[in-house]
This record gives C-alpha cells, structure tokens and sequence, in this order.
C-alpha cells in the first residue's frame, strides 16, 4: 500500500472530510490494530489538515487517560477524567471545540504553539476507549464542521477498534 500524502484545502470541510474519510477507510482497511490504526489515523490527519500542530490520542487506561500514537511536540503523558480539554471531553462524552485554550479552565498546554483545540470522546460498544485530541496555532481554528468530519473520521477508527475487541474475545 503506498500513500500519497495530500494536502486539501478544506474550503469546503464537508467534501474534503468525505475525500479523507475515504483515505482512512483505506488504510484501515483489513487492520485490526488498535495501536497500527491509531498511529495511522493521526498521520493522516496531521498531514492533511492545515494550521494543526498536534493531533493524536489519549487511550482510557485503569481510569485515567494516557497518551497514546501522536504527530507532534511530546505531551502530557497522564491526563485524569475530568481533567483538561480531554479529560472533560471524555467524562462529558462529548465533543469539545474549544476556539481560545487559554479561556479553558484547566486547560493542560503540552506545546505552547497551540491556541484552539478540539477533541472527540471514542466509544466502543457503549464504553470509553478514549479521544482523539487536535491542536491548532490558530485561534477559533475548528468548528462544527471541523467536529462533524472529525466525528465522522473517528467512527471508522472505533468500528475497526470493535472489530479488534470481538475478535480478541474468546
Ligand atoms: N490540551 C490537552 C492536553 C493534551 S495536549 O494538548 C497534547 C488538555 O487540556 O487536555
């Protein structure tokens, strides 16, 4: 499988998530991997996605998230429920746009570049697996466009994550 990074310039975000969801399908096609698919899944969306400085995932692990594959500057490692854009995003089960970091109460800075954030809670068959967390240098850089193509991205990463869990199941 050989992948040609594109760059979309997302002036129409619905049918240039609609093309990137296709590219994930893609390369998650076939792969059960939680951690292959995780770390693919942030690739993509780092290289696609303009103005984005960090993207990647904090896994639910007895109790507390931990960081998981990522494209950027190293982060938080541990980061409680609650706690955080993605600790609050992940007790919520919501998705959290958050246009200005430093307005967030508790917000956690991993690198200092990033000025509005968003992240996606991940449930799998009723239970949190985790989030998917972007960073952005830009202030008010997502909105519900930029949450409903995320979500959407994020629905094919947590079927492939349910096919992994059943088929891990005795
Ligand atoms: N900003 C996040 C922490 C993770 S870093 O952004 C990668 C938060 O407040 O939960």
């Amino acid at each position: 499988m050989s992948y040609a990074a594109k760059r979309y310039d997302f002036h129409d975000k619905p049918a240039d998530y609609a093309r990137l969801r296709e590219e994930l399908a893609v390369l998650l096609a076939g792969e059960n991997d939680l951690i292959a698919n995780a770390a693919n899944t942030c690739a993509l969306i780092f290289a696609a996605l303009p103005d984005v400085n960090w993207a990647g995932f904090y896994f639910l692990k007895a109790g507390e998230l931990v960081v998981g594959p990522f494209q950027g500057k190293p982060a938080r490692v541990r980061v409680a429920l609650g706690h955080g854009v993605c600790g609050t995003s992940a007790a919520r089960r919501q998705t959290l746009l958050v246009p200005d970091v430093h307005a967030f109460p508790g917000h956690i800075a991993c690198d200092t570049a990033a000025r509005s954030e968003i992240v996606v809670p991940l449930i799998v068959d009723g239970a949190l697996l985790g989030v998917l967390d972007i960073d952005s240098p830009r202030p008010g850089r997502f909105d519900e466009a930029d949450a409903r193509g995320l979500e959407s991205l994020t629905a094919l990463f947590v079927a492939a994550a349910g096919q992994a869990a059943q088929a891990s199941r005795p």
